[in-house]
């Protein structure tokens, strides 16, 4: 244990209703806190969906006035945020709801922020200790995750890239946390393999590298090892052959995920970021294929904490190398390549890859310190 003769700060405190049918609670939520003009933020994929529709159906039986935005990129960037907050101004919203995955609910998070704050959005770059500047009230705000995944749901940052530069930037402050997450299994039940491969090897990194992270937080790291034994149990199930265990198993994992990761992320997400950034991966892809390589870097002088890993996993051989192992198989089980050259990397890539993740702002939490030349190599070894 630390001797813990720092202060350090623990926060836990999102309202979550979990379970099938929670989203139902929706209406009844808004209308008994007078929030009957919600602006909806998602992306046109879940707006097309028939869960969706039916939301926005119950929601006008309801006598809520309903304005859904859904025009982001996959990766959001500023100008998403912008026409998102036209329409909560032009509409005279009075509330926001995200639905959908992790860029949805990151670009209703950022127009949480932006309703009341109108200087350039990049301003509250969190990174240039820009949350000082969100000093105004926000309007109230909701989620409804819709894919297992980030947990941005319970989180209280939104990551926004540059339009030009697609440089990665995090709007971060307490006001951004949801009042209330309607966490609902169903609603996650048609997300494709791929995708719910994908997402599932995001929160599976969320809660490795939240446990190994350089911070103290016996809180956060009991989290993350439950959070991974859900993992470990579901996610293969989630993707082959889906039931309601398996997708609401997977459903809180990445929320809790995301409550370890106020702890501290690591290498494999500033490997993965650059990935988003440069080449458009999709972020839980990019950590499923780094995941391995990353922990594998990790192991030596953190083999206590590998070895509570391996037993959290129920694996055989309790070491690091066990860990690393079992990261391949589960990626082979659940159809993710092993290399970088098989999702678009290639060789050119390396340098600037390199540069951006040495630049990146999740590995100083690794627990132990990552160099360019490490960033390299590692790079050099997944390709
Ligand atoms: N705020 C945070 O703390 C945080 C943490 C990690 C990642 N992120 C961000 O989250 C984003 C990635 O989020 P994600 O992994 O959830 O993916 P996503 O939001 O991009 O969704 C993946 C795909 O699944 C589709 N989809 C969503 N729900 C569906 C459903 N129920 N059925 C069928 N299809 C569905 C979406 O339309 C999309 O095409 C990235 O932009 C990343 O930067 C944020
Ligand atoms: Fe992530």
């Amino acid at each position: 244990m630390p001797t813990f003769d720092k202060i350090y700060q623990f926060n836990f405190p999102t309202t979550i209703r979990f379970g099938v049918d929670a989203v139902k609670e929706l209406p009844d939520y808004l209308a008994k806190n007078n929030l009957t003009r919600p602006l909806i933020v998602t992306d046109k994929t879940v707006a097309s969906l028939p869960f969706f529709r039916k939301i926005v159906d119950d929601l006008k039986a309801s006598k809520i006035s309903v304005e859904v935005f859904s025009d982001i990129h996959k990766n959001p960037v500023k100008s998403d945020v912008y026409k998102g907050t036209d329409a909560y101004d032009a509409s005279k919203r009075n509330s926001i709801v995200g639905i959908g995955g992790g860029a949805a609910l990151d670009v209703a998070r950022a127009i949480v922020l932006r309703a009341n704050h109108r200087e350039d959005l990049f301003k509250y770059d969190d990174l240039i200790g820009g949350d000082v500047f969100v000093t105004n009230e926000v309007p109230p705000f909701v989620t409804i995750p819709t894919t297992s995944g980030t947990g941005s749901e319970v989180g209280r940052s939104a990551i926004i890239a540059d339009d030009e530069t697609h440089q990665k930037k995090i709007l971060f402050s307490p006001k951004l946390l949801a009042r209330i997450v309607f966490a609902d299994p169903m609603l996650t039940m048609d997300l494709p393999p791929a995708v719910t491969a994908a997402v599932g090897m995001d929160a599976l990194t969320h809660n490795m590298e939240a446990y190994i992270a350089k911070m103290p937080h016996p809180i956060c790291e009991g989290i993350a090892l439950e959070g991974m034994s859900l993992i470990s149990k579901s996610l293969e199930r989630a993707v082959n052959k889906p039931d309601v265990e398996s997708r609401a198993n997977m459903l809180v994992a990445s929320m809790m995920g995301a409550i370890a990761f106020q702890k501290g992320l690591g290498v494999v997400h500033s490997l993965a970021h650059p990935l988003s950034s440069l080449l458009d991966t999709h972020h839980g892809l990019a950590n499923a294929v780094n995941i391995p390589y990353g922990m594998g870097f990790n192991i030596s002088g953190f083999e206590e904490k590998f070895r509570r890993i391996a037993r959290t996993l129920d694996l055989k051989n309790e070491t690091g190398d066990g860990v690393v192992d079992y990261l391949f198989d589960l990626n082979s089980r659940i159809g993710i390549p092993h290399k970088l050259r098989d999702i678009g990397v290639k060789k050119e890539h390396i340098e600037t890859l390199s540069d951006l993740a040495f630049a990146d702002f999740a590995h100083p939490n690794n627990p132990k310190p990552v160099s360019r030349e490490d960033f390299k190599q590692l790079y050099s070894k997944a390709l």
